[in-house]
């Protein structure tokens, strides 16, 4: 069976097609057919070797495809079933620990670059009714770090607005999850034409954030100066300053991101003035993973796909996500 390997010490050039056998099914586990992936920033650091990987590795940490067999003692999932990774695979349900955050698929672990694996069940949940290999893909890390951005760390009410940075994966799915929950959404992108598309999926209020070096307080005053209830922060250092001052009293940044930089001047005392709450988190937890499924389904949401690569152009995925055309996610399929 194939699988995409990564050698060390990493870059585009370093992926190669190379071989893997998942093995037998064990009690308590899960054969899966792999057919999609999709890319995110976090796949793209391990790859260029950001993150230090093993020789061989394989990357991504999102995979959907079918079940093609069922170990003993495995409920609640059928040969046939269509099913999508979670990223912590430790990481069931209630508060994360050091230990149920120790392995993420594609990083710590392999990971889905590869036409098949064998797992335990709860590495996985079922994709949503009616959902592409493609599309359930999605959900792994971007769907559910924008969800547990807005409805577990601050419970986000309707009425209450939202402000998304740019257009990728997590901010697309955090526009999608705002607007079907009631919210106001102010979208920011660097480009107009991406703006405009954002309207459509139906953010109330738009800013250009190159032309508008200003724009978390222009944010602020399209909320009337009371400020925003809740910030979905992908930039970070570079964002973080303009976050703050977009933010109600009290208000709620969720700290997702590194698209601006890794470290950097923080203003404290903007924070403790405004009583910012700020919850830096990594994804979620397989027990949000199936709340979020549930949402999606009840709201006949789907997710925003740029486009599609074969597994075999892995690389060419990840110049698009240089390139910063894209808008929504990235997706491998085979
Ligand atoms: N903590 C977590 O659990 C978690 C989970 C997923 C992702 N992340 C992080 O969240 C960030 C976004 O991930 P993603 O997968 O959504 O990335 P992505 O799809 O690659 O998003 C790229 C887009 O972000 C926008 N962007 C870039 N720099 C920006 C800036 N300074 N201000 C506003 N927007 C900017 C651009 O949109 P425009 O072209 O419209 O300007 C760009 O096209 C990454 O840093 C990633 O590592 C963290």
């Amino acid at each position: 069976m194939r699988a995409i390997r990564l050698r060390k010490p990493g870059g585009l050039d370093s992926l190669y097609v190379g071989e893997a056998e998942a093995g037998p099914v064990g009690a308590g586990e899960i054969r899966v057919r792999l057919h999609a992936s999709s890319v995110n920033y976090h796949d793209y650091i391990v790859v260029m070797g950001g993150i230090p990987t093993p020789d061989g590795r394989i990357p991504m940490s999102d995979g959907a495809g079918e079940v093609t067999e069922v170990g003993s003692g495995v409920s609640g999932f059928a040969v046939g079933d269509r099913v999508v990774s979670t990223f912590f695979p430790l990481w069931l349900a209630g508060e994360p620990t050091l230990e149920t955050l120790a392995q993420v698929p594609g990083d710590r672990n392999d990971g889905y670059a590869r036409d098949e694996v064998v797992a335990p069940a709860t590495s996985f949940t079922h994709a949503p009714a009616g959902f592409s290999h493609a599309e359930a893909a999605t959900l792994t890390c971007a769907g559910l770090t924008a969800w547990r951005a807005l409805f577990v760390e601050a419970p986000l009410l309707p009425g209450d607005t939202v402000l998304v940075q740019g257009t990728g994966g997590v901010s697309i799915f955090a526009l999608q999850f705002a607007k079907a929950a009631g919210a106001v959404v102010i979208a920011t992108s660097s480009s107009d034409a991406k703006l405009d598309r954002l309207r459509a999926l139906g953010a109330d209020h738009l800013i250009n954030y190159k032309r508008d070096a200003e724009w978390g307080v222009t944010a602020r005053g399209l909320t009337g100066g009371r400020g925003v209830d809740h910030i979905v922060e992908i930039g970070g250092a570079g964002t973080l300053a303009q976050s703050i001052a977009a933010c109600r009293l009290r208000g709620n940044i969720a700290l997702i991101g590194v698209l601006a930089g890794f470290a950097g001047n923080v203003a404290t005392a903007a924070i403790m003035a405004g009583n910012v709450r700020i919850n830096g988190l990594t994804v979620g937890s397989r027990e949000q993973q199936l709340a979020m499924i549930k949402a999606i389904e009840a709201n006949a949401i789907r997710p925003v796909i740029d486009s599609c690569f074969d597994l075999e152009q892995i690389a060419d995925a990840f110049r698009r996500q240089e390139s910063g055309q894209h808008f929504g996610k990235i997706c491998l399929e085979w």
